[in-house]
């Protein structure tokens, strides 16, 4: 039987993957965690609590409390916030994965570790299009450099202590569910909220700016198919390359005008410009297609559509 942990289930991806986790292994396995209040929805239908993952003592309490047999660990700070206050992103970044991947090794019922890197792993001098598994990687955001070191400790935990630690480079995440986290992808989210409530939205990123997405619900059935697949299929220890689309803002607003003829996007690019420019504009994912099998279903069209639904649906 196994039972899992979600850390920052309160967050964009957590929101979304605790259900769909909870669909395949029952309520009462999945354990919903994080420092903030988790939806009404989510401690309706299973186990929650209010649990700091840098608390190593409580964490460690918590996972044999409970006979944890996987944990997935999204707490972070993203890029856009980080660069704000570069030193604390770090130590929570780093720390809070030091402190999982130290407790997996030491705590035999933990069987398997989910922990994402991200896109932001590239820089200026990665190839920018199509960019391969494995290539350059010299980022020049604090968020970049903390999902590397953390690419390399993860690597290091599995051949030294066999940790079984799988990992994708998730690009933009889209969803409605929940806003997203303060990254410089957001505005993929933003954009849709101000085209429902308001007509109109600014950007932060200049129109012409590519970068690789993905819906949610491709994200967590990529994300559960990876840590479902035998422990031979995997490869690549570090953290698998995930594409999804890439569309530019300008893209993105057409396909809503489509849907909205009145919506007018405009363009105040801000200290997210330079992150955006130093991250790739597509990705080149066949290993995780070969490995594991990943796959996608939501291109731009289908992606604006259910956007706009559910963020009609929901101010509704
Ligand atoms: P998010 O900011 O929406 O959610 C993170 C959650 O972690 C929040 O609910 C926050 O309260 C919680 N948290 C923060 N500090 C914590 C702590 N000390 N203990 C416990 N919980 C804590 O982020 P997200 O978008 O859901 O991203 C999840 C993970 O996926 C992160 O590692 C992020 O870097 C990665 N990722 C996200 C994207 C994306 O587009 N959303 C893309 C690439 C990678
Ligand atoms: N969406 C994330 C960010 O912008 C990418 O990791 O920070």
């Amino acid at each position: 039987m196994e039972k899992i942990l979600v850390i920052g289930a309160a967050g964009q991806i957590g929101s979304e993957l605790v259900i769909a986790l909870r669909k395949i292994y029952g309520n009462e396995n999945v354990f919903a965690t994080d420092i903030k209040d988790v939806s009404d929805e989510m401690k309706s239908c299973g186990p929650w609590a209010i649990l700091d993952v840098m608390d190593d003592k409580r964490l460690i309490h918590y996972v044999i409390r409970h006979k944890i047999t996987q944990i997935y660990h999204l707490a972070a700070v993203l890029s856009g916030n980080a660069e704000k206050l570069p030193l604390q992103a770090w130590h929570i970044n780093m720390q809070s994965l030091m402190n999982i991947l130290d407790l997996a090794k030491v705590v035999d019922d933990i069987k398997k570790v989910f922990w994402p890197s991200s896109i932001a792993v590239f820089g200026l001098t990665t190839p920018r299009n199509n960019t391969p598994q494995l290539t350059i990687t010299e980022p020049s955001t604090v968020y970049g450099i903390s999902k590397l070191a953390g690419e390399r400790w993860c690597e290091y935990f599995y051949n030294r202590y066999d940790v079984d630690v799988r990992s994708i480079r998730y690009p933009g995440l889209i969803s409605y569910k929940t806003e997203a986290g303060g990254g410089t992808t957001d505005y993929a989210v933003e954009i849709f909220y101000d085209a429902i409530l308001k007509g109109k939205y600014e950007c932060f990123l200049k129109e012409n700016t590519a970068l690789p997405m993905m819906f949610m619900e491709d994200a967590v059935n990529a994300t559960i198919k990876l840590m479902e697949a035998p422990k031979e299929k995997i490869k690549i220890r570090s953290s698998y390359n995930v594409g999804g689309i890439s569309f530019t803002p300008k893209q993105i607003s057409d396909e809503i005008k489509i849907y909205l003829p009145d919506f007018k996007t405009t363009y105040k690019p801000d200290f997210r410009q330079p992150i955006a420019e130093s991250w790739p504009q597509s990705i080149d994912d066949t290993a995780a297609q070969k490995d594991w099998g990943l796959e996608t279903k939501y291109d731009i069209k289908v992606l604006t559509k259910t956007m706009l639904e559910g963020v009609k649906q929901k101010f509704k």
